[in-house]
């Protein structure tokens, strides 16, 4: 297999880790990624479930606490709650917060199709009307027609700027019929929904993964006939959660920042994540529409993010920050002896490539978390392959670390470290 590497470890005790970790390939070319909710959403930079599942295993046990700090779309807390064990994910953007708790929340079949069927008869007076604008003051004026016209999206002029008028009408009528759902779990599937439908309604360019302003846009489709479709696929694919082997209850997804977690010190048998890649995929700027629409920022977010704000010339130093802070909050939250798995790919970001995996190796040892085994991954998809391999790092507690501030111990445990190393 490609580039295992074992590292001796000063107590031996990680010899099922590093067994795990190199007897079989992680590429993962043909795995099916979709299974259940993986595809409700799409999400850039997404982990392969496949990869966040043999992690999950190899270090953890059914009932045991797994956290991702850097969650994204929730691929790492699904798979978790497929193994049978409990999940916290965290992550600074709403839009990946809704797509995460989303993805791991049953809803009974009648109730998805209830809402199904609510949205459809509330919608469906909509799509008969494709000349006009839609809700258009008439003589029988309905009342979400009226809450159209007055709601300040409809003239704003960032709406105004992304959206054809017509189709920013109906948009406005979906969002203010979703808004009406009470059940929140059916509220978020139906926005999950909307916000799929989002790109291609609008007068982003269709060849980019950035949203990029295109002046020559086509007239976009009404979006009603688009979202119900997606609607349906949405809701068929949470249905499927209700009968899977899982546990979701064990699950819990919150907006936070992967610098504060929200978790106890030694509180969390593993950390299995793929952090941020720098400016390389940058989250605030892809979500842009979506988050628009859930009320949210992008550019505020993208002023918090780790690595966010690409085009400053301190981006690197400032993700290193962030990043060094999650690692000492990892370290903190982790019990001794346990295990945080990171996958990164080394991007480019201004131009240079940036050896994130030797900025990994390198905070992660200053927090107490020691190298076990690593290895690599080719990685199949375009971005991974501009990016080169793909680096999967295991790392260890060292054991004895139990305060609130792992680097405070830091200096006793790096002298333990090498006093065992010179005996070896
Ligand atoms: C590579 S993606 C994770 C993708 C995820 N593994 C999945 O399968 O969908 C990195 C995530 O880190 C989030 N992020 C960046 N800075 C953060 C921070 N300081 N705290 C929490 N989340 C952050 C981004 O919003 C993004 O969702």
């Amino acid at each position: 297999m490609t580039g295992a590497r074992r590292v001796v470890t000063p107590s031996g005790s990680d010899d099922h880790v590093i067994n795990g970790v190199t007897t079989t390939s992680w590429e993962y070319a043909d795995a099916d990624t979709q299974h259940l909710t993986h595809n409700i959403h799409r999400y850039s930079g997404k982990f392969i479930p496949q990869i966040a599942a043999r992690a999950i295993s190899l270090l953890t046990k059914p009932g045991e606490l797994v956290v991702d700090p850097y969650c994204g779309s929730g691929t790492t807390l699904v798979e978790s709650a497929l193994l049978g064990r409990r999940a916290v994910g965290v992550d600074l953007s709403p839009l990946a917060v809704l797509i995460a708790r989303t993805k791991v929340t049953p809803v009974p079949t009648a109730k998805l199709d209830s809402l199904r069927r609510d949205l459809t008869s509330t919608l469906e007076n909509l799509k008969s009307n494709e000349d006009m604008p839609l809700f258009r003051a008439s003589s029988t004026e309905s009342a979400l027609s009226s809450q159209v016209q007055r709601d300040p999206r409809f003239n704003d002029k960032w709406f105004r700027k992304w959206f054809q008028p017509k189709v920013l009408e109906d948009l406005i009528a979906i969002d203010l019929a979703i808004g009406q759902v009470m059940d929140a779990r059916l509220q978020d599937v139906a926005r999950v929904a909307f916000s799929d439908i989002l790109r291609k309604s609008s007068n982003a360019h269709s060849g980019y993964p950035n949203v990029m302003f295109d002046k020559n846009a086509p007239k976009r489709a009404k979006p009603v006939k688009p979202f119900l479709k997606t609607l349906a696929r949405v809701c068929e694919m949470i249905s499927s959660l209700e009968k899977a082997d899982a546990r979701w209850e064990g699950v819990r997804v919150d907006l936070g920042s992967a610098t504060a977690l929200p978790l106890e010190d030694c509180s969390v048998d593993a950390i299995v994540s793929h952090p941020p890649y720098i400016g390389s995929i940058p989250y605030a700027e892809y979500g842009a529409l979506s988050l628009k629409w859930l009320g949210a920022d992008p550019k505020e977010l993208d002023k918090k993010l780790t690595g966010g704000r690409r085009q400053s010339p301190d981006v690197v130093e400032r993700f290193r920050a962030g990043y060094d802070r999650m690692l000492l909050e990892a370290s903190r939250v982790l019990r001794p002896g346990r295990h945080v798995f990171l996958m990164v790919g080394n991007p480019i970001v201004r131009g240079e490539t940036v050896d994130l995996a030797a900025m990994t190796l390198e905070l992660a040892e200053r927090t107490g978390l020691q190298l076990a085994v690593r290895t690599e991954r080719r990685g199949v998809n375009r971005r991974a392959n501009k990016m080169g391999a793909e680096h999967l790092l295991f790392f260890r507690k060292i054991e004895h670390l139990r305060r609130s501030d792992p680097r405070a111990e830091l200096s006793l445990a790096t002298t333990e470290v090498s006093e065992v190393r010179s005996r070896q």
